[in-house]
């Protein structure tokens, strides 16, 4: 692990996320499978992380411990300083995918959450008004799925899972179908997005300038069975204006080097 995953060590009060050793193993009828073993990880209260590595690495699978879809086989994972124990109602959850029904308008489809959740429905559309003017889809409130573009319809699960208040949102490749300047483009509103909610974000991508972009620090994970290979801090300004850090000598010290271990883990393969 590199020296600078201690530079932005927190103490137990603020932190958010504990994965403590933790190890997974599959097993299915035709073989086990080590999907993660030996990953410890701690995320500060607030704090944005991004999570890279090859396929298979076992990083929705790290997520999906997080939210408490999946047990560890050994090892602890703690959420707001309780164990993990069964699914989370106080995270929310973006995927690759959209996924919102083709029956329902965009508010609709955002209001699905509240309904899961029986929120009162004058808070409800209150904070779906809210969400909407900043995600940018004032006027497309009552367009259907198809009606959107895949932009738009990632802003809409966006909303959607951010409708609650949820101290920690887990994204796991959000961006990875749209095209590379729509992904930009989301890429500089999740980030003012998360400035303004100060929600603590895990956020699985392929993309290494998308996490050097948005994070705190990136997580490079090895192959399977995935370990946390090393720690980046990402030593940017928080106001990142997407130009000028692309340009940063910082953005290229990091993206780099997360491209040495990816480069370096694919070669061991
Ligand atoms: N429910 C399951 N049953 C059996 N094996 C599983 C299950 N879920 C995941 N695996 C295996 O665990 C490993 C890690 O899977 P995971 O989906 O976490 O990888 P990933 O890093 O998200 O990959 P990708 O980048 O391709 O999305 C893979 O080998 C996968 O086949
Ligand atoms: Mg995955």
């Amino acid at each position: 692990m590199a020296a600078s995953s201690t530079a932005l060590a927190k103490t137990d009060m603020d932190t958010t996320v504990e994965i403590e050793d933790v190890a997974v193993r599959f097993r299915t009828k035709k073989k086990d499978v080590a999907a993660l073993h030996d990953v410890s990880l701690s995320v500060a209260s607030g704090e944005f992380v991004a999570i890279v590595g090859p396929s298979g690495c076992g990083k929705s699978t790290l997520l999906k411990l997080v939210s408490g879809l999946l047990k560890p086989s050994s090892g602890r994972v703690r959420l707001l300083g309780e164990d993990v124990r069964g699914p989370r109602r106080d995270i929310g959850y973006v995927f690759q995918r959209a996924a919102l029904l083709e029956w329902r308008s965009a508010r609709r489809n955002i209001l699905l959450q509240a309904e899961m959740r029986k929120m009162p429905a004058a808070q409800a559309r209150e904070r779906t008004d809210e969400l909407i003017a900043m995600t940018g889809l004032t006027g497309f409130e009552d367009a259907y799925p198809h009606e959107l573009s895949g932009g738009m319809q990632q802003r809409v699960a966006l909303c959607r899972a951010l409708l609650h208040k949820p101290p920690v949102l887990l994204m796991d490749e959000p961006f990875g179908a749209l095209d590379a300047l729509t992904r930009e483009q989301m890429n500089i509103e999740l980030r003012r997005i998360w400035r303004e909610t100060s929600t603590t974000v895990l956020l699985v991508t392929h993309s290494i300038p998308e996490a050097v972009y948005l994070a705190d620090r990136v997580v490079v994970m090895s192959p399977r069975p995935g370990t946390v290979d090393e720690l980046i801090a990402v030593d940017l300004p928080v106001d990142r204006d997407y130009g000028k850090t692309m340009a940063a000598p910082e953005f290229a010290r990091a993206t780099g080097r997360i491209r040495d271990l990816l480069g370096a883990a694919t070669s061991a393969d």
